[in-house]
């Protein structure tokens, strides 16, 4: 059967299999993979995406029933923070940053660990420093920076994470850093909060 949906601002049509889980849709077919998977039992939260602008657990809904709904899924909401930064930098005379595919892979998977520690924390018992893991990814760099945020139950999760960062003199030094010119941006849900990771860059 065909499905035809909007997903992250996109509408697009598929052929789907008739009871095909919306999250597999997503991360399958899609490959859109910040959404998860994370148990059998409907309970974990990590698979929430909105629907028509309301939460919905994507591992209890088949796909053809999302048809004619409008999806955002967390990859959009990583796009809303990068927005949301490169006004910020406009308005202080900074030029945009680039996202980068690399920085968002390192992000996504610190703010993931952060997601499953229940904690924010630049440094972890396993973890090794942001530059040793970018360094590790194969991006040489001359600077180098990260924020960390999380919020629960916050009406724009996205434009929240990021006021906070405004508001410590840090995070907002990496925002507004101009030698910075790439980031990537990782978030990750469990249960009600949200894990935000960006990760900032100067290229060697
Ligand atoms: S995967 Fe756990 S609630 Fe959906």
């Amino acid at each position: 059967m065909q499905v035809t949906l909007t997903v992250n601002g996109e509408e697009l049509t598929r052929e789907i299999e008739p009871r095909l889980l919306l999250v597999h849709f997503l991360r399958d077919t899609l490959e859109l993979t910040g959404t998860h998977w994370g148990c059998d039992t409907s309970n974990c939260g990590a698979c929430v995406v909105l629907m028509d602008g309301m939460p919905v657990k994507s591992c209890t809904v088949l796909a053809a029933m999302a048809g004619g709904h409008e999806i955002r899924t967390i990859e959009s909401m990583e796009q809303d923070v990068a927005r949301h930064v490169n006004e910020l930098r406009r308005a202080h005379d900074r030029l945009p940053l680039g996202i980068d595919r690399t920085l968002s892979r390192v992000a996504r998977e610190y703010a993931c660990a952060l997601a499953r520690r229940g904690t924010l924390s630049h440094e972890g018992p396993s973890r090794q420093s942001v530059g040793d893991q970018v360094k590790a990814a194969g991006k040489p760099f001359r600077m180098v920076g990260e924020n960390l945020a999380w919020n629960q139950n916050a009406q724009n999760p996205a434009s929240s994470a990021v006021n906070g960062c405004m508001q410590s003199p840090g995070h907002r030094e990496n925002i507004l850093q101009a030698g910075f010119s790439e980031t990537g941006i990782g978030i990750c849900r469990r249960g009600s909060a949200y894990y935000f990771t960006q990760v900032f860059l100067r290229p060697a």
